[in-house]
């Protein structure tokens, strides 16, 4: 896809689109998705595609968050949340820390809420945070005046993976409403899936869930979405693949024969993609295990937009901080 090289007196209109009449989000925390309204969820996809017009320049520098401070906690690993969301920081003129478990007084028996109040007491504007418990970023979020990003709350929610999700697909296929999309893979513990869920069919998008028996919990009869345990029927007709990793780290029993088995059964392969639509786009929020969620030559098909989604990452992220920070600014 060609992209737009706004010249700089663009982006000084860029930015002015940005500050005059300034929107933002209802409460002053992301939490997930299921909160937001569909008016909250296309602000920040609209916001998003002026940010990427802006990182498509030289200096990709802006000062809407001059003098505020961003701190990212990460109990868990990852590669691509943290490191769009110090760079969407970094974009915006902010100033940003690091903590993580290992190398913080948390391994000396500090609990999470003693660990918040701490930075709160250190002015932190924006508290970014992933943690294996479910509902640990609504429970700060409760305890501290910085506004909470949830970067991944155990198996809830990871909003900003599915806005960036939902900017990549508006991004190739124009829009959301109408959208067919099928999430294949292991459903039981991903919070991507539950984020995409209720996003996707907030903004009109039908949801169809696909994986084995075991990996498809039970609670998805309560959500907007159709459950598939063939993921190649579920694959019929649709505009968007999106497989989703295999969480080994979180499966404490055996719940499928072999990764061999997992592949030729539930991997998402050829006969999906001649299922799908002839210009379906291929997805995956990474990381992938490659030859397990779907092979290689998926991964690297010339329909798959998986490096896109990367891309996209941090102009979401940079959209959620300015929005976070101008409601804040009202509060001031
Ligand atoms: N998709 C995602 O959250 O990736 P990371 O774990 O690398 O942040």
């Amino acid at each position: 896809m060609a992209k737009v090289q706004p010249l700089p007196n663009e982006v000084r209109g860029l930015n002015r689109t940005l500050e005059v009449g300034v929107r933002h989000l209802r409460t002053k925390d992301l939490l997930g998705m299921q909160e937001l309204s569909p008016e909250e969820i296309q602000l920040i996809l609209d916001t998003a595609f002026v940010m990427k017009q802006i990182l498509s320049v030289q200096t990709k520098k802006t000062a809407h968050l001059q003098g505020k401070s961003i701190i990212h906690f990460f109990a868990e690993n990852s590669t691509r949340t943290r490191l769009s969301f110090e760079s969407a920081g970094k974009y915006l003129g902010a100033t940003s820390s690091n903590i993580s478990k290992t190398g913080s007084s948390i391994n000396k028996g500090e609990n999470l809420y003693d660990m918040a109040k701490t930075l709160d007491m250190m002015s932190t504007d924006i508290l970014v945070m992933r943690h294996p418990e479910s509902g640990a970023a609504r429970y700060l979020s409760e305890k501290i005046s910085a506004s909470v990003v949830n970067a991944g709350d155990g198996m809830n929610e990871h909003p900003t993976q599915a806005l960036l999700d939902m900017m990549t697909m508006v991004e190739y296929k124009g829009h959301l409403k109408g959208l067919k999309v099928v999430i294949a893979g292991d459903a039981m513990h991903s919070r991507v899936m539950r984020s995409n869920v209720w996003g996707l069919s907030k903004m009109g998008a039908e949801v169809r869930v696909a994986g084995p028996p075991t990996l498809i919990p039970r609670f998805l009869d309560r959500m907007p979405c159709t459950v598939y345990h063939d993921v190649r029927k579920a694959c019929e007709d649709v505009d968007v693949v999106m497989g989703l990793r295999v969480q080994f780290e979180r499966e404490h029993k055996v719940l499928f024969p072999s990764v061999n088995e997992y592949a030729k059964f539930f991997g998402i392969d050829d006969e999906c993609l001649r299922r799908a639509k002839e210009d379906a786009i291929i997805m995956h929020p990474g990381p992938c295990n490659r030859g397990v969620e779907m092979p290689s030559h998926i991964h690297e098909h010339d329909r798959s937009v998986i490096h896109e989604q990367v891309a996209n990452g941090v102009s979401v992220r940079m959209a959620v901080l300015f929005l976070l920070n101008a409601r804040r600014n009202l509060q001031a």
